[in-house]
């Protein structure tokens, strides 16, 4: 038979898979591997930690049968050490942000791990933050372990012992570039000091966000005031034990904009569906290969599954609500979906057989100067207050008249899948546009909304 003897087995020998499309469009030279932490069995790699910092509180007798693991994670490192819990029958609270996506907190209560979340802005140091709060449930609970996967030496010394080697192989001694996130610092610490070890020459790049500390604090050995970004599990506001800033050779600061679009593209482009450090670190990736011939070899890290974000960065709708969405994927079906911070309201309108007064006293209850005019959801004609009530100066009687005897042509009507840009030229001319869908017209975008994407 062949099996594995169980799922913590399938760890680490992630494959290199070489990234092609995106490269080629981009004139890159240097050719450029991702490897695959992905496809662990927790689909991140931090499956890895999980299990080296277990053995060696099993080793240490630190932690007991039936003991619980208790750790400050933003998800990956919680299903890392889930899932030897599971397989080895430990409990396990995790201690979370609210930053960490609804996907990886399921994700962790489905492999029986209890969940505290704290405010995403505790800093360091105060009692709400994340770590003082892991640091505390573990000094309460009797036969605990927590790890601490910012100074433990487990962290670094599993991607020393695996995830270096295994790059090493792959390529045969040829890397020549390894870019990674610093989160912990673990897989850029411990990989990378592994690989540096073997040949001095390779260079060791960290891929972070701008607002993290790292690049500031590596360069010139002040600590900055960090500043708030999206991508999750990477990055710092304080320096950690685990991130050995000596093993890189040099930071690059990256856009959360950046990040998010690399993560989508290598997605739509080279089917690997990845998490959103992955996107920042293959932004590095690419800054660095494009100074680079054909004889380089770059490794970067998919640090994990896209999967972990499809309520997030993967939705065109938090994209949207983030300002962060390409403008060409914003259509106008996405804009009315959206539209009211994602409650769609009810599309305003009035009949042609209305009387104008009872349209006049609609514009006033919802606030609006103008009007589409609907018969049997198709548009008729619309309706412009301005224009009605210089109508009704010349002519009081007007106000029992049906809307059909003063309204003007009807809005543009566009498809629901038209785009940002078509619609802007749209709304040049008219105040409004109406969104047909079906032959049925099912929203009105305005001037006003288009600006409010563009805040
Ligand atoms: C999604 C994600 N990417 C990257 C990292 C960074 O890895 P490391 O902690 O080894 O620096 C983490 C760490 O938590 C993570 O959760």
């Amino acid at each position: 038979m062949k099996y594995y003897k169980d799922i913590l087995a399938l760890i680490g020998k992630t494959p290199l898979v070489r990234v092609n499309n995106i490269t080629k469009q981009h004139k890159i030279k240097a050719q450029v591997y991702a490897k695959m932490e992905s496809l662990n069995p927790g689909y991140s790699v931090k499956d890895r930690i999980g299990v080296s910092m277990i053995d060696w509180a099993e080793r240490e007798g630190v932690l007991k049968k039936g003991g619980t693991i208790i750790e400050a994670t933003s998800g990956n490192t919680g299903i890392g050490l889930a899932l030897v819990a599971a397989v080895r029958g430990y409990k396990c609270i995790f201690v979370l942000t609210e930053k960490a996506s609804t996907e990886k907190v399921r994700y962790l209560k489905g492999l029986g791990a209890d969940i505290v979340v704290c405010p995403a802005a505790a800093k360091p140091g105060t009692p709400d933050h994340y770590v003082a709060t892991a640091k505390r449930i573990s000094e309460e609970t009797p036969n605990s372990f927590y790890p601490d996967q910012y100074n433990h030496p487990e962290n670094p010394a599993a991607h020393y012992r695996t995830t270096g080697p295994e790059i090493w192989e792959d390529t045969e001694g040829k890397i020549t570039h390894f870019v990674a996130s610093i989160g912990t610092g673990g897989t850029i610490s411990g990989t990378g000091r592994y690989l540096k070890e073997m040949n001095p020459a390779i260079k060791v790049i960290g891929a972070d966000p701008y607002g993290s500390i790292f690049k500031t604090y590596k360069e010139s050995g002040f600590i900055p005031e960090a500043t708030p970004y999206l991508v999750e599990g990477i990055g710092q506001n304080l320096p950690v034990g685990n991130a050995d800033l000596n093993t890189i050779d040099e930071i690059i600061n990256i856009t959360d904009r950046e990040s998010f679009d690399m993560a989508r593209q290598l997605g739509r482009r080279e089917g690997i569906f990845c998490g959103g450090s992955a996107g920042t670190i293959f932004a590095g990736a690419l800054k660095v290969a494009k100074d680079l011939d054909e004889n380089a070899i770059v490794v970067f890290i998919v640090c994990d599954t896209g999967e972990h974000y499809l309520s997030k960065f993967h939705s065109d709708e938090w994209m949207k609500e983030k300002l962060l969405l390409e403008p060409q994927r914003i259509s106008a079906g996405l804009i009315i979906e959206t539209k009211n911070s994602g409650a769609p309201g009810q599309l305003i309108f009035v009949g042609p057989t209305d009387t104008i007064g009872a349209a006049l006293e609609k514009m006033t209850e919802s606030g609006v100067t103008q009007l589409p005019v609907l018969d049997d959801h198709h548009s008729v004609g619309s309706l412009k207050e301005s224009r009605v009530l210089t109508k009704l100066l010349q002519n009081r009687d007007l106000l029992e008249s049906p809307v059909s005897e003063v309204m003007d042509e009807s809005f543009p009507v566009l498809d629901s899948e038209t785009n940002l840009a078509e619609i802007k030229k749209k709304l040049q001319k008219a105040p409004a546009v109406l969104i047909e869908d079906f032959k049925r017209i099912t929203g009105i975008i305005t001037r006003s909304d288009v600006l409010e994407l563009q805040k």
